[in-house]
């Protein structure tokens, strides 16, 4: 995973600009964090802090970390140097053969200093270039190397900086006098619209005026120039103590600009999208995490409109799932750059399978790689945990079922979550109640089984709370036996699934405490009813999702967790 910049420029620039552009980058990894320029190294264990001197340079890199190979320690933090200090090195991704080129480097005398992969690069590079040019030593790079890859290195006494790129994420930020290296477009796009993404196995030498591209046996290559149509703004919290229940509160305004946009600016994409669905014998949906779930509702969806789907994790994809030329496929995922899911796209495409995507990253490797892709339109967001992105990921896929056939008011869910906010007092009260306990379990079924895995994914990260999202059904043949006095059970119950009110009557009878989301008016006067008052099961179970998200929230704080940054997590999953 982790978060590389280099930036270089005919001018100076200072070093907290530049670690501000880092700390956008911190979603993918903040264990450490590290950078260089003109001769001074800083590497720390935690999130990027931005120094306060004035220092001003012409040339850094810098680096934030999502631990892989080696602990999280000052020393594994990146850049990493070469024995003669000359060289520096930030990279993101696997060196899969690093053990062997260490020994390898050890043997002629090199001395390593982390427990990384990536410091084999530094002497890999320090090593080379003894006996050879810069540009041969990358075509060389390039052969020997095994994993992924995006790299960007400067060298002691040399004005450039060199990007190197195979799977991992890199893009090539082009402003008036500066030039920008990073692992995605949120690092410079205040700066510029005009970038140019790398593609696998290409290199580029970039001085403080001018850049040239090289394909991996070092040929020059001319790339277009891509003009960004779209600036990212920087979010702050406002008068919010954590993103997450920002994020949460935006619901209502990023759903109307998501439908907005696909009456307006999406609709040709939206056509196209829905004419490969009609004219397929069959959707697959590939997604991991919170996206996956979200698969998993318009997996539901789809069945009801009569259109056949499946969906599977990302990560298994290949080994599940036959795909041939006919095969449709469906990539979800907020980021657009989550390696298990863009691996799964590359076996699917092998396959001669279609690609679509729904994506909230503009510009991502997914939308990249996708025939036609459409935009969740959630805007940034910056808590680990994905809300507002997951909301409108069913939304979106609501809307299509809708399109196909769906009967539901699409138009109608911002004022019901608008309503459902003023209840929050009761979601605290449930939190307070529950804040304590170590094992929790969420009830579902049909459509409110991703919902009930949804919640407990929510609950386990930001929470740290061990919870389980089930089907109702699966509950009696096995995990039932967990259950005892005072164990909490939170159950999705919509009106139209009579069968979980069955599954959470035995449960209850096993001495658990349930809490009940229901939109069933006579579950009222009960203890622990979370009562939504909406038909619809569809927007019933959106509701129950923001149910859950705010119940998350208010635990986590009533536990004093760090909500926006949880616990070896990473916003953006880049390494399989
Ligand atoms: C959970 C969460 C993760 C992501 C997963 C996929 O809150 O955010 O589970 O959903 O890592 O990421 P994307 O959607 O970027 O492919």
């Amino acid at each position: 995973m982790c978060g590389i910049v280099g930036i270089i420029s005919q001018n100076r620039f200072s070093v907290k600009d530049s670690l501000q552009r880092l700390k956008k980058l911190e979603y993918r990894g903040y264990d450490s964090f590290g950078y260089c320029y003109d001769g001074h190294l800083k590497k720390q264990v935690g999130e990027v802090v931005i120094p306060q001197n004035g220092d001003l340079t012409n040339k850094i890199i810098c680096h934030t970390r999502w631990a892989t190979h080696g602990g999280v320690t000052d020393k594994n933090a990146h850049p990493h140097l070469s024995c003669d200090k000359k060289i520096a090195i930030v990279h993101n991704g696997i060196i899969e053969n690093y053990q062997e080129l260490r020994s390898t480097l050890e043997k002629t005398g090199h001395i390593f200093t982390s427990e990384t992969d990536s410091e084999v690069i530094a002497h890999y590079f320090e090593e080379k270039l003894k006996s050879m040019d810069i540009r041969s030593a990358i075509v060389e790079f390039f052969k020997d190397i095994h994993g992924e890859f995006a790299i960007v290195m400067t060298i002691q006494g040399d004005n450039n900086l060199y990007a190197i790129k195979r799977d991992s994420p890199l893009v090539l930020g082009i402003g008036n006098d500066t030039y920008y290296l990073a692992s995605d477009i949120y690092a410079f796009s205040d700066a510029t619209n005009n970038c140019i993404f790398f593609e696998n196995d290409e290199f580029a030498i970039v001085s403080d005026s001018d850049y040239q591209f090289y394909d991996k046996k070092g040929n020059k290559i001319t790339k277009t120039i891509q003009q960004l149509g779209w600036t990212q703004h920087t979010e702050d919290k406002q008068d919010y103590d954590h993103f997450m229940i920002k994020e949460i509160m935006e619901e209502p305004t990023v759903i109307e600009r998501l439908i907005f946009s696909l009456k307006n600016e999406q609709k040709e994409n939206l056509n196209k999208f829905l004419e490969i669905i009609r004219s397929s014998k069959k959707i697959t949906f590939v997604a991991a995490g919170s996206s996956y779930h979200a698969s998993l509702f318009g997996v539901y969806l789809f069945h009801k409109v009569g259109v056949n789907a499946q969906t599977l994790i990302a990560s298994e994809f290949d080994n599940y799932v036959g795909l041939d030329d006919q095969s449709v496929v469906i990539a979800i995922s907020q980021s657009g750059e989550t390696m298990d899911v863009i691996e799964a796209l590359k076996y699917a495409k092998n396959k001669g399978a279609r690609i679509l995507s729904i994506v909230n990253v503009p510009y991502s490797t997914i939308q990249r790689m996708s025939e036609v892709s459409l935009n969740i339109y959630a805007g940034q967001e910056v808590c680990v945990a994905a809300t507002k992105t997951f909301i409108n990921q069913v939304v979106l896929l609501m809307y299509i079922a809708h399109l196909l056939g769906l009967d539901v008011d699409v138009e109608s869910l911002s004022n019901h979550i608008e309503n459902l906010f003023k209840t929050k007092d009761k979601i605290i009260q449930i939190a307070e109640e529950i804040y304590k306990v170590d094992d929790l379990y969420i009830l579902g079924r049909g459509i409110g089984y991703p919902i009930a895995r949804e919640i407990a994914l929510k609950i386990k990260e930001i929470c740290y709370i061990h919870a389980e999202g089930m089907m109702g059904g699966e509950l009696k043949h096995g995990t039932i036996a967990l259950i005892e006095e005072g164990t909490v059970v939170i159950s999705i119950m919509p009106k139209s699934n009579p069968a979980i009110y069955s599954n959470t009557k035995e449960v209850e009878a096993r001495g658990a405490k349930i809490i009940r989301i229901t939109n069933d008016i006579s579950t009222t006067g009960e203890i622990n009813v979370m009562h939504i008052k909406v038909e619809d099961e569809t927007i019933f179970c959106i509701l129950s999702t923001i149910v859950g998200q705010l119940l998350t929230y208010y635990v986590a704080l009533k536990r004093g967790n760090p909500i926006d940054k949880p616990r070896n997590l990473a916003k953006s999953v880049t390494v399989k």
